[in-house]
């Protein structure tokens, strides 16, 4: 049984998680092949509403609702979140027109305040500032295509513990990786993330941080890094470029992981800063992989959802 709501990778249990990634393949497959596919959001509309910028994660939205046979409204910015009613209200009207929003917004808490107040409405987080779960789905199945099953693989972290640190640590470790951060002192992943991998990682599946770059990418099968300064953020912006200089992935950097380490990154880059062009223009990236994988999927966490 799939889960009403997505707003975090926790929403699903191991099971869940692994039959939407497989399910993400048959779609996919059957995309490449131009085979037809189910269309279980025929008739149905999803909203999509964004109060940050968006390029992977509306599209493959966009598309992957009208291949499912769906149709996407967008309602403005100023309307949709925008404080012109409440939160609360505004999903309760999208309640009776839509089948699903998609959201992406600031604070998790208000992801939960539009969830709440509308029971009958499939509610999928798109980012927040804490959880990108969506983001980490696309992931597991790149890692899953390129490495196997996780159970036992190490997948490093560089960088800021940030949302997307923080689903990719869920998941991983759902699947039975071991995840290791490394970020400076005071950016680490939130304690709250912590303590629910703690109960949701399976046997095999931990979570180790560390503040060494070296430490965590020693050995490793995948190297993943993100923006140092995330939306939201830009006024820390030099700040942080100064704390997170040593947290670059660069050769030096990825030699340290085991041979044929991927790189992954879940775009958009600030190349030069988190990451060099010689190591995400590399065999080694799979950055597009990932942007790909988003559509695939999405599709499937859909499909799920509708209940098909
Ligand atoms: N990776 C990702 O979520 O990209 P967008 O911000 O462009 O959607
Ligand atoms: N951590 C980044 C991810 C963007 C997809 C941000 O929140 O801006």
């Amino acid at each position: 049984v799939a889960p009403t709501q997505f707003l975090s990778i926790l929403d699903f249990g191991p099971a869940q998680l692994s039959a939407c990634l497989a399910r993400a393949g048959e779609l996919k497959a059957a995309r490449s092949a131009h085979r037809p596919h189910e269309r279980p959001l025929e008739g149905l509309h999803v909203a999509l509403l964004f109060e940050k910028p968006s390029l992977r994660t509306r599209s493959t939205f966009q598309i992957a609702v009208r291949e499912l046979g769906g149709h996407t409204i967008e309602p403005p910015e100023d309307v949709a979140l925008g404080g012109r009613e409440s939160i609360e209200d505004v999903a309760r009207n999208l309640e009776r027109w839509v089948a699903a929003a998609v959201v992406r917004t600031f604070a998790q808490s208000r992801l939960q305040t539009f969830a709440d107040a509308a029971p009958r409405l499939r509610v999928i987080n798109a980012l927040t500032d804490e959880e990108h779960p969506c983001q980490a789905l696309a992931d597991c199945l790149t890692l899953t295509e390129r490495l196997g099953s996780l159970r036992g693989r190490t997948i490093a972290f560089v960088g800021d513990g940030n949302n997307v640190a923080a689903s990719l640590a869920q998941a991983a470790t759902m699947l039975g990786a071991n995840v290791r951060i490394a970020s400076p002192k005071g950016f680490e992943l939130a304690a709250s993330i912590q303590v629910g991998i703690a109960s949701s990682a399976t046997s095999g599946g931990r979570l180790e941080l560390t503040t060494d770059p070296v430490a965590a990418v020693h050995g490793a099968d995948a190297v993943y890094t993100d923006v140092w300064t995330s939306m939201g953020q830009e006024a820390q912006g030099p700040d942080r470029h100064r704390i997170f200089a040593p947290y670059q992935v660069n050769a030096a950097l990825m030699a340290q992981a085991a041979p044929g380490a991927l790189f992954m990154h879940c775009l958009p880059a600030h190349r030069g800063d988190e990451v060099t062009d010689e190591v995400i223009d590399s065999p080694a990236s799979v950055v597009f992989d990932q942007s790909e994988n988003r559509l695939h999927t999405q599709k499937a966490l859909l499909a799920m959802m509708a209940g098909a």
